[in-house]
């Protein structure tokens, strides 16, 4: 049965990208602007928005094993009011609301700004959709930001016209628009007065954002960044994702030029081979890749690399599969995604031939991963007595501990005298796979 009562609190679950993420915390500033108020933890919800992923089947998926969760009270006593938002909304919409009669509203990810009219629609027990494309008019109808956490995302650029023949993204979000500069550095120092150190400017090609400054002059992200590392009180900046396509030589330089910048590049290569980049409508080359990487070093010699694989292409030989290796040895990436292959209904490569078994793609990536974490771990070593600045981000679950980030956005955990948003200066001490022990040096902040 379809709740339609009024809804008093809610829960937004996000399952995807960054993006997402930071979909769900909009959302949930709406909400809470409309009077509706977070769920504490532990207890029901009466709305519950679940704000899906649809870049892999697995990730799809979930959305209907957790409506069925919910409508079966094994989430919650009550069943909850339920929107579904995010990609999946996007790209199964109608399919959504033909199978699960006990959702509500289905509202995509360029359309969550009218959530409010859709639960007074939804109230009345009609079932709404909104699935409306662009992202422009979203952004001016959504609430000033109020609080942060140390480490905040800030969404600079939506959408994709690179149309990777593997991916959902161009369809799910739809064509490439960048927001405006001075609504991007008004939500950056927002952000800051919230209390965030650290901005992740997100995109899904982050690098290919584009604008005009406050003086009417044409910027690129690198003027962005600029802009942004102006702002006193932000300590640190980040971006991802960058497609390699985008990578100007503004951009590299500024890698060499803004110590806020931080030493930490996310730029997705899928492959190593060739042929599958071709397949894959990669527009790099193995080699021009690796080019592009030595020019950011030459730019930032301690910077640190982190990337997303897929395995499995389709048609992709031993061979094939081989070159991902290579570049991953050449490369010494400090962290990265890997992925089999999924095939997306309406991507050119679902329908290529010589689709890879299941069996071979299990073990390409075993062995992807195998050297993928060795990678880290070495890259985790060799930060063993380095001296660094530390975001501290949040408790630990041991008595007195504090959890952080380095610049290189390794994980850190130390015992000192701190608070949520300081940066203090640390000395690396102990490595693990994916996170590091350090030792305080200076706990005055900056
Ligand atoms: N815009 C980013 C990333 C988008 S999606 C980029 O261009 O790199 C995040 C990652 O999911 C991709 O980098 C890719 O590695 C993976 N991915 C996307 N579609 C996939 C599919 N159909 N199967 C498996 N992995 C996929
Ligand atoms: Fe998907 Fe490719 Fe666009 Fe990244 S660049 S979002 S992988 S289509
Ligand atoms: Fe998933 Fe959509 Fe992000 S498909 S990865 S939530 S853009």
């Amino acid at each position: 049965m379809r709740n339609t009562k009024q809804p008093k609190t809610y829960r937004v679950k996000s399952f995807g990208c960054q993006m997402n993420v930071y979909d769900g915390e909009r959302m949930g500033e709406l909400l809470t602007e409309q009077g509706i108020t977070p769920a504490p933890e532990g207890e029901d919800a009466d709305l519950v928005v679940l704000n899906t992923c649809h870049i892999r089947e697995k990730a799809a998926e979930k959305v209907y094993s957790d409506i069925g969760r919910l409508t079966k009270g094994k989430t919650q006593k009550k069943a909850p009011m339920i929107a579904v938002a995010g990609c999946v909304a996007q790209a199964e919409g109608e399919e959504i609301m033909a199978r699960s009669p006990a959702v509500s509203m289905v509202v995509g990810p360029q359309a969550y700004h009218r959530l409010p009219e859709m639960i007074d629609s939804a109230v009345t027990g009609k079932r709404v959709t909104d699935t409306d494309m662009p992202a422009d008019a979203k952004f001016a109808a959504l609430p000033k930001r109020r609080k942060s956490a140390p480490s905040a995302f800030l969404t600079i650029q939506e959408g994709c016209d690179k149309f990777c023949t593997y991916c959902v993204v161009p369809y799910t979000r739809g064509a490439e628009i960048s927001r405006p500069y001075v609504a991007l550095v008004d939500e950056a120092k927002m952000l800051v007065d919230g209390g965030a150190r650290e901005i992740t400017l997100l995109g899904q090609n982050v690098s290919a954002w584009s604008g005009e400054d406050d003086k009417g002059r044409a910027i690129g992200m690198a003027g962005l960044i600029r802009a942004i590392a102006a702002i006193p009180d932000v300590a640190r900046i980040r971006y991802m994702t960058s497609h390699p396509a985008d990578m100007d030589e503004d951009l590299i330089s500024a890698h060499g030029e803004v110590s806020k910048l931080m030493p930490f590049l996310h730029l997705p290569v899928q492959s190593g081979n060739d042929r599958i980049l071709k397949a894959m409508n990669r527009s790099h080359s193995a080699e021009g890749y690796l080019k592009l990487l030595e020019r950011f070093r030459a730019a930032r010699p301690d910077l640190a690399l982190s990337g997303d694989f897929i395995v499995g292409f389709p048609g992709e030989t031993d061979a094939e599969f081989e070159d991902t290796l290579k570049i991953v040895d050449a490369v010494g990436y400090a962290q990265a995604f890997s992925f089999k292959y999924s095939p997306r209904p309406g991507t050119p490569a679902a329908t290529m031939e010589d689709q890879i078994p299941m069996e071979i793609m299990d073990e390409r990536l075993q062995r992807l991963q195998a050297s993928l974490r060795r990678d880290q771990q070495a890259f985790n070593d060799a930060s063993i007595g380095k001296t660094c600045e530390v975001l501290v981000e949040r408790k630990g679950k041991l008595d007195g501990q504090w959890l952080g980030k380095s610049p290189w956005l390794q994980s850190v955990h130390f015992t000192a005298d701190v608070a949520v948003g300081d940066v203090v200066t640390a000395e690396l001490i102990q490595a693990g796979q994916n996170s590091l022990g350090a030792r305080i040096l200076d706990s005055a902040t900056t």
